[in-house]
């Protein structure tokens, strides 16, 4: 079963269930005898998971190219102290969020420069790269609904943002998934998640085993 050591990340717009289907997928693996470790972003670390709180915080008045560098901080840290070891132990490491949410948010929401987010990318990673990234794939009106319910009303600074910057968060999604068809499978998030955990589990049999 040579699925160890793979690191395979999960990616999309609020609300598309991107937790929902990591779990799923990590409760299947170990089942099937498979370690798996999951993680989230931002978040993973000590340092992570108290940016998390500023990052998420509604009151924190952060600048675009502050809050990129800080998402890219929080990354530095998880790769290099959890993420690297696992995959190097032969764990296989399953993330909620990785670089593509920092080109989508931060360069196709925001509007920083590409590259130079891709740049930041590459100085938190070095060689640690994903193997598969699962897209789901969701219309910002349905999925800022479905967080809003999961939130209880209380939406989070990126929630607040609405369905412009969503939407071209959405574009940006779809253009890296049309750059990198090899590593990108993209689901859409609308179908019962019963249905997309079997689209997902085929994909990682196909694909690893
Ligand atoms: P979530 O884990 O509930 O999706 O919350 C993380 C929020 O942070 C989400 O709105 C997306 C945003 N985010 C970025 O803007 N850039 C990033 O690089 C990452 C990891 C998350």
């Amino acid at each position: 079963m040579p699925i160890a050591g793979k690191f395979i990340t999960f990616e999309g717009g609020e609300g598309a269930g991107k937790s929902t289907q990591l779990t799923r997928l990590a409760d299947r693996l170990r089942v099937s005898g498979e370690a798996v470790l999951s993680l989230r972003e931002p978040g993973g670390t000590p340092f992570g998971e108290k940016m998390r709180d500023v990052l998420k915080h509604p009151g924190s008045a952060i600048r675009p190219a502050a809050e990129a560098l800080l998402f890219a901080a929080c990354r530095a840290q998880l790769v290099a102290d959890v993420i690297a070891p696992a995959l190097a132990a032969g764990q296989i490491v399953l993330c909620d969020r990785f670089i593509d949410s920092t080109v989508a948010y931060q360069s196709g929401g925001r509007g920083l420069d590409r590259a130079l987010i891709e740049s930041a990318n590459r100085l938190a990673c070095g060689p640690v790269n994903p193997d598969l990234t699962v897209l789901l794939d969701l219309d910002p009106s349905s999925g800022l609904g479905r967080a809003s319910v999961r939130d209880h009303g209380q939406p989070d600074r990126f929630e607040v943002l609405g369905a412009d910057f969503h939407r071209k968060v959405r574009g940006l999604y779809h253009k890296l998934a049309k750059e990198e068809p090899a590593r990108f499978f993209v689901i859409d998030a609308t179908r019962p998640p019963e249905a997309i955990e079997e689209e997902i589990w085929h994909e990682i049999t196909r694909r690893f085993r």
